[in-house]
């Protein structure tokens, strides 16, 4: 799995070297929105089953790059993995999002936690990696990710999706050593969980803390930042896995670039709160930049999401170091029609004349 891909569009640009024109790929690319996706969703027969089957994941993770332009493929999994192979029951339901039958609720839950082991306990999720590759055969490079660490402590104490972090913020105020115990064992756990994806072939990796927005600037640090550090140096210690480009995305994060920058990742995933040109001014161009344009856009004309994307290249501005996505997950109800108005307007826009 050493190959290179032909298109390394997005390599290069995550090492802020030149390119011919903007990379871009969209997070949830493969999803609802389009139509063959829920027709295999509904052959698997639920969403858990596309992704513990590694055929069935190959075969959505396709899917977008068959319809689009994308410079990229992401591995169809989903960040609750790990906590799934934790043995926290894992469910999915419609219209309500993840649920966990085993919720953390106590330090005696956290202490009955195991770090799983990549091959063993998710070798579901390598072996999807090793499918996609052989079906990409160099096409354009496989991005491989995890949930960061506070994002997935997130959904273990409060059970699925919630609003406001009650029983989480409880445990980070009233059981910090808990907290801190739980965030520990994660951060191994993703280390380890991202190096095995990279050793399986995924050519760059993405840490997805959607969270990481809702803590205050000094818990951010505590809580988040220094646990997504941790599996950084994790991956920096491996030779395999030093050797692939990482993003980190803490969503609502624009306020602390300049620490994000500092824990040695690659680029950095930015939502669609923040300028980009004041995102390069806050990183001084030391690593690259991700996104990042309101999803919501592609609810909008083809004339509008047009020049939708030439004010985020224009903000952007001239230099390496750009890849284009939107700020957040692309939304079930989107046209992809607009998806492909989306992907070839930033290839004709961002064209750099000779
Ligand atoms: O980006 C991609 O195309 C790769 C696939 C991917 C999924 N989930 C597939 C998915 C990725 C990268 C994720 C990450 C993920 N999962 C995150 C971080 C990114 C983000 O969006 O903030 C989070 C928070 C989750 C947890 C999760 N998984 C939620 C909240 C949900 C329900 C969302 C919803 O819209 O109902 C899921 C399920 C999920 N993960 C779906 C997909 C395509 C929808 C499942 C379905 O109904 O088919």
């Amino acid at each position: 799995m050493t190959g290179s891909p032909r298109n390394d569009r997005l390599i290069r640009a995550l090492k802020r070297e030149p390119v011919d024109c903007t990379p871009v790929w969209i997070m949830r690319q493969a999803g609802r929105y389009l139509p063959e996706y829920r027709a295999s969703r509904e052959r698997a027969g639920d969403f858990l089953t596309l992704c513990k089957t590694p055929e069935l994941a190959c075969e959505v993770t396709m899917q977008p790059l068959a319809r689009f332009d994308l410079d990229a493929a992401i591995l169809f999994s989903d960040i609750l993995t790990i906590p799934d192979a934790m043995g926290l029951g894992l469910s999915l339901h419609e219209g309500e999002g993840p649920r966990f039958a085993r919720p953390i609720n106590s330090k005696a839950d956290v202490d009955s936690l195991g770090v799983p082991d990549p091959e063993d306990d998710l070798g579901y999720v390598l072996e999807a990696v090793r499918v996609i590759r052989h079906e990409l055969a160099d096409r354009v490079p496989l991005i491989g990710f995890s949930g960061s660490p506070w994002t997935l402590a997130t959904y273990m104490v409060e059970g699925r999706s919630t609003r406001d972090f009650a029983k989480i913020k409880n445990m980070i105020y009233r059981e910090a050593p808990a907290a801190q115990k739980l965030l520990g064992l994660l951060s191994q756990s993703v280390g380890l969980y991202l190096k095995a994806q990279a050793r399986a072939g995924a050519q760059v990796l993405m840490v997805f803390d959607t969270w990481g927005g809702v803590l205050g600037h000094a818990e951010y640090r505590e809580f988040s930042l220094d646990p997504m550090a941790q599996v950084l140096s994790e991956l920096q210690s491996d030779p395999i896995a030093s050797k692939v480009p990482t993003i980190v995305f803490t969503k609502g994060g624009g306020q602390w670039l300049p620490q994000i920058a500092s824990i040695g990742c690659d680029a950095i995933g930015c939502d669609w709160t923040t300028s980009l040109a004041q995102a390069r001014l806050a990183v001084k161009d030391q690593v690259a930049l991700q996104g990042n344009l309101d999803p919501a856009i592609l609810y909008a004309s083809p004339e509008r999401i047009r020049s939708a994307v030439a004010e985020v290249l224009a903000d952007f501005g001239s230099g390496p170091g750009h890849v284009f996505n939107l700020g957040h997950g692309v939304t079930p109800g989107v046209n992809p029609d607009h998806v492909k108005v989306l992907v070839d307007a930033v290839h004709e826009l961002s064209v750099i004349s000779p």
